[in-house]
């Protein structure tokens, strides 16, 4: 059988849909790759939020083609995810060495439609349909496959797509309009990678606080995604929930009472702020300004002091002037971040943002981006400066890429923590004392609770 070799770019949600794309082939008997190098089937799972992203692997699609059609001809190759959707057919006419374009809402079609390819059924392949019921096609893990160490943290998709329609956004016309899997359906899912011996699950979804809105009503005052976080938190041996990406406008009381009431639930938010100006904020079609932004920041700290919150931020938005961005800097020194992404506004095709007047100078852009960074980088160092002393718990996920005897594992509030171990704490829940800090790292000591 044939190997693969998957290269995914860009949000977590990526990540997944590649592992469940390798799970399905390994279940029709296809070994993966170790590289690109030696694989006969080579994907690039890719994203289209940002213009770099998608001539990042155009360019890497460019080399293996060089490559592959001078020295091994019947290799195929194939473009999935975003930009796949996005772009479509067009990607085989600027690049007529790939063979296969498959959308967001056609993952699980993969295996399929390498055997035709494969089998010489067909040359060339590109599905980018809309497919009803697609939202709940991604089940596969590759967790209990051919792999030799078990996982400890999983990624479960609870829904896809996106109605919000920021204006500068391209997700909700390549991840198509908002689908819900149902709560069972999910349970069933996160149980199965339990029994595994998973122990923490983050879910997944591009607003994952919009989850099952049409489908699932609310229920004592709770929205369908904190139903759904209750029936997370009921599964036994699971030991922590955490969720990605929220929308502010869905952390209602209910959401924010969660933090305090489901112990699973780690105090930790990414928050997508995007701007501290209310005029560039109503531009961006936010559907919150900075007062109720720093208001719900302020509720989740008073039911979780300690609470971890990351942001994302756009700088170069169209006509952001220096007072807008000034709004931004203020906030993040208000608000003291314990990280942000902050990325330089990028127009993308179709998005009402792109053909909006008086887009921001390159070197503007680049010089907003460097100061914004600055602070944050300087507020998040302090952030972690001031957890020395202090133990922490972490479950430990494994080796970090430092080798064998460094272990590395989070904080409930989504910090990297390393420390010298082995391979039989993988999968623990264990305090450490922090000792030092490296840059957005913790260092740690095991420790021996209420000894010192
Ligand atoms: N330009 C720059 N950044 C963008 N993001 C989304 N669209 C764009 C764009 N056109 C950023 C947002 C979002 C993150 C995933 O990517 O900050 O939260």
């Amino acid at each position: 059988m044939p190997s693969v070799y998957i290269k995914t770019y860009g949000c977590q949600m990526n990540e997944r849909d590649s592992e469940a794309v390798a799970a399905q082939l390994v279940a029709k008997g296809y070994s993966l790759a170790a590289t690109e190098k030696t694989a006969d089937v080579i994907l690039l799972n890719t994203c289209s939020v940002r213009d770099m992203a998608e001539q990042k692997a155009i360019g890497k699609m460019q080399n293996i083609a060089a490559d592959v059609r001078k020295n091994r001809p019947d290799v195929v190759l194939g473009f999935m995810g975003c930009m796949a959707q996005s772009r479509g057919k067009q990607l085989i006419d600027q690049l007529p060495d790939v063979d296969l374009v498959i959308g967001t809402q056609k993952f699980h079609r993969t295996a399929d439609y390498l055997d035709e390819i494969i089998q010489g059924k067909r040359a060339k392949i590109v599905d980018v349909a809309a497919e009803q019921g697609s939202e709940a096609t991604i089940k596969e893990h590759i967790l209990f496959g051919k792999t030799t160490t078990k996982a400890i943290t999983a990624f479960v998709s609870i829904m896809q797509g996106c109605n919000q329609y920021c204006t500068f956004c391209i997700v909700p016309y390549t991840r198509g309009e908002e689908r819900s899997r149902t709560i069972p359906d999910v349970v069933a899912e996160c149980r199965q990678l339990v029994a595994g011996g998973v122990r923490e699950i983050t879910l997944l979804g591009q607003i994952v606080t919009s989850y099952g809105k049409r489908d699932i009503p609310i229920k004592d005052g709770k929205s369908a995604f904190v139903q759904l976080l209750e029936a997370v938190h009921e599964i036994e041996g699971l030991e922590r929930i955490r969720f990605t990406s929220p929308h502010p406008k869905g952390y209602g009381d209910d959401l924010v009472e969660a933090y305090g009431r489901l112990p699973k639930l780690c105090e930790s938010a990414h928050l997508p702020v995007q701007s501290g100006s209310d005029r560039l904020l109503k531009l961006m079609h936010r559907g919150y300004n900075r007062e109720r932004f720093s208001g719900i920041i302020e509720k989740l700290r008073k039911v979780q002091p300690g609470m971890g919150i990351t942001t994302d931020i756009i700088v170069g938005f169209p006509g952001e002037t220096e007072a807008d961005f000034e709004e931004t800097m203020s906030l993040s020194r208000a608000i003291r971040f314990d990280n942000a992404y902050i990325f330089k506004y990028s127009p993308r095709r179709d998005t009402p943002a792109a053909s909006m007047p008086d887009q921001v100078p390159q070197d503007i852009l680049e010089a907003r981006h460097a100061r914004l960074l600055e602070l944050i980088n300087g507020i998040a160092a302090k952030g972690y400066d001031e957890r020395i002393g202090r133990t922490e718990q972490i479950l430990v996920e494994g080796e970090s890429k430092k080798g064998p005897r460094r272990m590395t594992g989070r904080t409930r509030c989504n910090k990297i923590v390393l420390f010298d171990g082995s391979e039989r704490h993988r999968g623990q829940l264990m305090d450490v004392k922090i000792t030092h800090t490296g840059s957005f790292t913790l260092y740690g000591d095991p420790a021996i609770v209420n000894l010192d």
